[in-house]
């Protein structure tokens, strides 16, 4: 088993995934998983939608200009949406609950790939959330964050450069 150090030194991003489907109890794995997540006050306003269904998969890719192309050729992406009259601070429960996705999908062998939408939009300025609400079925109170694309890695990428740290980023005290 990794430890953490480990898990974070190999999780990298993934665009690039094997055909096969992410078995279900993977899934219901992840479900947990993301549902521990903290949140400010528990308040829990994020909730979060598994997407299989190939043409779907096509939407989502095609929801924001750049930077989503990849996630037609996914098994599986999580889109993570949250409602801002339940948390002040959605963005940043939303936030964590997709990293905890990405770092766990890593931790059960699979790779990820985070895909921003909140403030992304189509060419003609189409936020790219209303695409997805729409193509989701997203209640109209609710916004999206950001979808996280899961499967098994086509390609193995070299774990982090710890000679690349930028320790001058760290300060002790003050700044
Ligand atoms: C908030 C956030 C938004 C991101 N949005 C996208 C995206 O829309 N499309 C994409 O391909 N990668 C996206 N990424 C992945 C980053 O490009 C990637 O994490 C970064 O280049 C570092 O590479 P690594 O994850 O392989 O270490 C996003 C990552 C974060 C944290």
């Amino acid at each position: 088993m990794k430890t953490f150090f480990e898990l974070a030194q190999t999780r990298r991003s993934t665009r690039k995934f094997k055909t096969d489907a992410v078995p279900q109890e993977i899934q219901e794995q992840l479900q947990k998983i993301v549902l521990m997540s903290p949140a400010s006050k528990r308040a829990n306003p994020w909730e979060f939608i598994f997407v299989e269904d190939k043409a779907m998969l096509e939407t989502i890719s095609t929801c924001k200009q750049m930077g989503a192309a990849f996630v037609k050729d996914a098994p599986l992406a999580v889109v993570v949406i949250a409602d801002p009259q339940k948390s002040d601070v959605w963005i940043e429960d939303a936030s964590i609950a997709s990293t905890y996705l990405h770092l766990a999908a890593e931790d059960l062998g699979l790779g990820s790939c985070w895909v921003q939408i909140r403030r992304r939009g189509k060419e003609d300025g189409e936020p790219a959330g209303d695409v997805l609400k729409k193509a989701l079925n997203i209640p109209e109170n609710m916004e999206v964050l950001s979808v996280i694309a899961i499967g098994y890695k086509e390609e193995e990428r070299k774990p982090f450069d710890l000679t690349r740290l930028q320790l001058e980023r760290i300060h002790k005290e003050t700044f």
